[in-house]
């Protein structure tokens, strides 16, 4: 162990004396894509991997953990090898291994962390574990490089993470320095997102990009969302209205009542889905519109807190309504708004590279030691050094 730790103590001293780009290789298992990706310090992608485990879910109609780390065993060693094989590389030509170390899914974490150490271990290359909701929001520093219009955001920033397990209201100061400014109270935006296609019994969209999110998106292009808007509750409307939080399963469970009970929707009619989803969708949106706008008004205008940006990435900003709406948001506060390429908003081994990357420059590297963390609220970061 301590010839371990003085590997990777060692190389935390080597990174200054780097003078080429630094290469890393990032790997993804925390829920039910399977990916790895190598990303250089100059900002280059140099190859990507992303397999995807619909065929094992939609049966089910959800994620079912134990079927998703059966399904990142059997493709995680292919995976990495066809990522290195695309960058023609070989492991000792690495500079570092980054991985999700957490949150995510209990049994998945362990499949690509244990990986991870392996590599890093018998090939002496320094490990860097990744917070996963950290790496969906630096991402957007990596893939704004070659629009001169959009410079990749310098701290700090506002971010909203939006995925299946979180949305997230945040202030990014710099590298592993967050301020959490809300979160949900129930459901995170995405769940509710996927309960609701699964109540308008929509089929999944096949491959990258795909699931109950993207069919969701598709139906509600087709409605008119004001057919059932009126019908649906404004989310903490009276008592936690000045409230920094979000709240998704009200909308939800009222989409639920409409079908079930109400009687209003006709799953067999196309158009009755189609105006659902669009009602339900625009919804969700006013609702982070109104607290990030909260959000806004208070570090912006009251405190002067000098942000760059409004960074919005996670499953859901791929979205192309979520993205054009928070652009009009983000713009009203004279912030660009910055996302990354809707296939680099999904879950995908380039974010973890990436991020891995940038807390290998800034010397924060981990032991060999290193266990997941399925629960790893993000402000943590700060005060973590193990
Ligand atoms: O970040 P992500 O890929 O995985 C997690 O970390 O959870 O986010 C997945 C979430 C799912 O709830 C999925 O349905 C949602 O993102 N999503 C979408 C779209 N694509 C994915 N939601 C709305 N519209 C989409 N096009
Ligand atoms: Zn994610």
């Amino acid at each position: 162990m301590s010839m371990i730790r003085a590997i990777t103590c060692s190389s935390k001293r080597f990174i200054s004396t780097y003078n080429r780009p630094i290469k890393v290789l990032g790997i993804e298992t925390s829920c039910d894509d399977t990916s790895a990706a190598i990303v250089t310090s100059d900002r280059k992608i140099l190859a990507e991997v992303v397999r995807g485990q619909q065929e094992l879910h939609e049966p089910m109609g959800g994620i079912v953990p134990t079927l998703a780390s059966k399904g990142h065993s059997r493709n995680l060693p292919g995976v990495i090898c066809e990522t290195l094989d695309r960058a023609g590389l070989l492991v000792q030509d690495l500079d570092a291994i980054a991985v999700t170390r957490g949150p995510g899914l209990p049994p998945c974490l362990p499949v690509g962390l244990n990986a991870a150490k392996t590599l890093a271990a018998v090939s002496k290359k320094p490990l860097i574990g990744v917070h996963h909701m950290e790496a969906h929001a630096l991402t957007a520093r990596l893939t704004t490089e070659n629009d001169l219009n959009q410079p990749a955001p310098a701290f700090p920033f506002m971010t909203l993470l939006i995925s299946g397990g979180h949305t997230l209201l945040l202030t990014c100061n710099n590298i592993g320095d967050y301020n959490q400014l809300g979160t949900t109270l129930d459901n995170a935006v995405g769940e509710a997102i996927d309960k609701t296609a699964r109540l308008l019994d929509l089929e999944w969209i096949k491959g990258r990009r795909g699931g109950p999110g993207a069919a969701l998106e598709r139906a509600a292009l087709q409605g008119d969302p004001e057919r059932f808007l009126p019908r649906l509750p404004t989310p903490m409307l009276q008592r936690n209205k000045s409230v920094i939080g979000f709240s998704f399963s009200g909308l939800k469970t009222a989409v639920a009542r409409l079908i079930e009970m109400d009687k209003l929707v006709d799953l067999k009619k196309p158009q009755d889905v189609s105006d659902m989803a669009a009602a339900f969708q625009i919804a969700c949106i006013r609702h982070l519109e109104q607290k990030i706008a909260l959000a806004l008004e208070r570090e912006l205008v009251e405190l002067k807190k000098p942000l760059t940006a409004l960074v919005v990435s996670g499953g859901v900003a791929s979205n192309t309504l979520f993205r054009s709406r928070l652009e009009a948001l983000a713009h009203a506060y004279h912030l660009p708004l910055i996302c990354p390429p809707p296939q680099l908003c999904t879950d995908n081994g380039v974010m973890i590279a990436w991020a891995g990357l940038e807390r290998f420059q800034a010397g924060l590297i981990d032991e060999y030691t290193i266990t997941t963390l399925p629960k790893w609220p993000l402000e943590e970061l700060k005060f973590r050094d193990e």
